[in-house]
């Protein structure tokens, strides 16, 4: 395994609650002030993935650094046919199976522990999305012509922008922690997007991120 790659599992694995409690914890006003101020475009990115989406019902879903499953989830209670989630980290897979069962998903979806360059797979799913993960891939090139590789009709991600005043804020934060965070420029992700073969796409700023629709035909 790519060291980048064991640097990250590691990371993500001991950053599981932290990471969950964004969305689920219960917060008092000053840390709800916080995330309104810091962090609204977590749930832009959300309500951009679903607006994209939908119809979801009978689509297949391929959910690539699903987390704890945030979306996954969603997808099956939006009726979604079935859902692949996958990550690199164990403890994140965890917390996805056990979210699934609890929910009666576990019949609609699955959750793979791998990294999607690794990920083998005769399916072609109708759409497969990326959110929150391009910030921690230094290859993306390879990530999103696989993405394009396993989906019959979009994919949805998210990028985090370049010239943001959060992102070398993220860079020192995150890199004493040993986590490698990447930024991107809208001319960089028209490059990464026609390069993968997407035939139609459209880049929108969203806060501190650009979101993307990419379709294949
Ligand atoms: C910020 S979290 C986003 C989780 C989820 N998509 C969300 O938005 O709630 C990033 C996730 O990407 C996973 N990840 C990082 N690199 C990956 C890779 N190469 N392949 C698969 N998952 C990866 C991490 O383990 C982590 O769970």
């Amino acid at each position: 395994m790519k060291q980048e790659i064991i640097q990250q599992t590691e990371y993500w694995n001991k950053e599981v609650n932290t990471f969950d409690s964004i969305y689920t914890a219960e917060k008092s006003k000053f840390s709800k002030w916080l995330d309104k101020v810091f962090r609204w475009d977590m749930q832009a990115r959300y309500d951009y993935t679903f607006k994209n989406s939908e119809p979801v019902l009978d689509k297949t879903i391929l959910d690539v650094g699903c987390g704890t499953g945030v979306f996954s989830l969603e997808f099956a209670r939006r009726n979604a046919k079935f859902i692949t989630g996958i990550d690199i980290a164990e403890q994140m897979i965890n917390v996805c199976i056990e979210r699934a069962e609890r929910e009666g998903f576990s019949s609609k979806c699955e959750f793979i522990k791998t990294d999607l360059l690794e990920y083998k797979t005769n399916q072609k799913y109708d759409i497969c999305i990326g959110i929150g993960l391009f910030d921690y891939i230094k290859e993306p090139q390879n990530v999103i012509s696989k993405m394009y590789d396993v989906v019959n009709d979009r994919a949805i991600m998210s990028f985090p922008r370049f010239w943001t005043w959060r992102a070398p804020v993220r860079k020192i934060r995150l890199g004493l922690r040993k986590c490698s965070v990447y930024f991107y420029t809208k001319k960089r992700i028209d490059t990464l997007i026609k390069t993968a073969g997407f035939k139609r796409y459209d880049i929108e700023k969203v806060g501190k991120l650009f979101c993307v629709i990419a379709y294949v035909k």
